[in-house]
């Protein structure tokens, strides 16, 4: 088996000159320091792109750096594994964040990544503590919904 290419693709591939139009507009904003969310995502409405294209572009390329505002992270990959998923599992990770909050719960960071080392696992996400990190092969938002509310069991 070639671990770069497990299984039969289950997606299509992100516009690859979409990404890489808005990875070189958020490299230029990347040079006044770390990219705020709400950046991607008015670049991502003022571009008429989806928001998971946005946040492709945002892990492209090694300086664009995300602002951090929890300590909780959610590094999801959207490089080759956008064609088991990926990029589904961006905008999952986000609407997550937003229903999380929207409830008054603990946010998390989402950062996207152009592979985590993990591609015969696609899609790959991994969810970063102060403390370590848990990896999740074949991700599903339904996996990282899990996690959050485990954590939150542990803070009660
Ligand atoms: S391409 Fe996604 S983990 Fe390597």
């Amino acid at each position: 088996m070639d671990p770069f290419a497990p299984r039969q693709p289950t997606h299509e591939p992100m516009d690859f000159g979409a990404i890489m139009k808005l990875a070189q507009a958020l490299l230029d904003e990347a040079s006044e320091g770390p990219i705020a969310p709400e950046t991607i995502d008015a670049l991502a409405q003022s571009e008429g792109v989806d928001r998971a294209v946005a946040w492709a572009a945002a892990g492209s390329h090694p300086f664009i750096q995300l602002q951090r505002e929890n300590e909780v992270a959610v590094a999801v990959c959207v490089g080759r594994c956008q064609l088991w998923g990926g990029g589904d599992l961006l905008e999952g990770a986000l609407e997550l964040r937003e229903k999380r909050v929207g409830e008054g719960k603990s946010g998390f960071d989402v950062i996207p990544r152009n592979c985590l080392n993990r591609c015969h696992d696609a899609p790959m996400a991994f969810v970063v503590l102060p403390e370590g990190s848990a990896g999740f092969p074949r991700a599903t938002t339904d996996d990282l919904t899990a996690m959050m509310a485990e954590l939150d069991s542990l803070s009660d």
